[in-house]
């Protein structure tokens, strides 16, 4: 329910039908202002990867929200008190190689038991459409919860097709975050996954208007590759 969870089912712009897959736009000031630089053209590297940084670790509070954790007793000097411990197998944060390793000491800064699997997919800038050339993963993912950094949810294309290859190899639940998404993407993912059976989440600081010719979001940040590490 909106009023008591703040993962929300999207029903967001341009009136697509979608599903109940859970999205969440962060909508908090200091996101805002971080977001805001980052968009910013006259932002030089250095800084736009410190304020990416800084940007995950917002988004990785409400993105976590989820984590599994299990009963605990600890005592303190002046007795015991009843709290919570992450549950085994620790979660998997997974890079989207090149632009979601900029996401990834956000991330770990709030998850430090996490473990951390790699993913590297380029998109064909003619079709658009996702390509793996590196996959370093656990054969099995199964009970595993997955976390999924990318920062771009432009055409979803390469965001699903990294969730189908968690599935495939048995997490039961991934949660993406990205840094911006598209309408366009975010209505591809659903109807890939509102289905689906396992839970799937994704966490955003914006949803902007829409994609361009040429797959950009609009009006988003430019190339999240080329801003953090320069251009190729
Ligand atoms: N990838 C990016 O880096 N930026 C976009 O706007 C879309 C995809």
């Amino acid at each position: 329910m909106a009023g008591t969870d703040p993962l929300v089912p999207f029903t967001g712009p341009h009136e697509i039908p979608l599903a109940p897959m859970k999205t969440l736009v962060v909508d908090h000031p200091l996101v805002a202002h971080k977001l805001t630089t980052l968009r910013d053209e006259r932002t030089d590297s250095p800084t736009f990867r410190r304020l990416a940084d800084e940007l995950v670790t917002l988004l990785a509070y409400e993105a976590t929200r989820d984590v599994r954790v299990t009963d605990a007793t600890v005592t303190t000097p002046v007795g015991p008190a009843q709290g919570v411990r992450l549950t085994r197998p620790a979660p998997l944060v997974v890079p989207i190689l090149r632009a979601g390793l900029g996401m990834l000491d956000g991330m770990t800064r709030l998850l430090p038991t996490a473990e951390v699997g790699f993913i590297g997919m380029i998109r064909d800038e003619g079709t658009l459409k996702a390509q793996t050339y590196a996959t370093r993963l656990p054969e099995d993912l199964s009970g595993r919860q997955c976390f999924v950094l990318d920062p771009m949810l432009a055409t979803g294309g390469t965001l699903a097709a990294a969730i189908q290859l968690l599935f495939d190899r048995g997490a039961d639940d991934v949660t993406a975050i990205c840094l911006l998404a598209a309408p366009e993407g975010l209505a591809y993912v659903e109807s890939l996954f509102a289905d689906y059976g396992n839970p799937v989440r994704v966490v955003t600081a914006a949803l902007d208007e829409r994609l361009n010719e040429h797959g950009y979001i609009v009006p988003g940040l430019g190339d999240a590759g080329d801003r953090l590490y320069g251009v190729v």
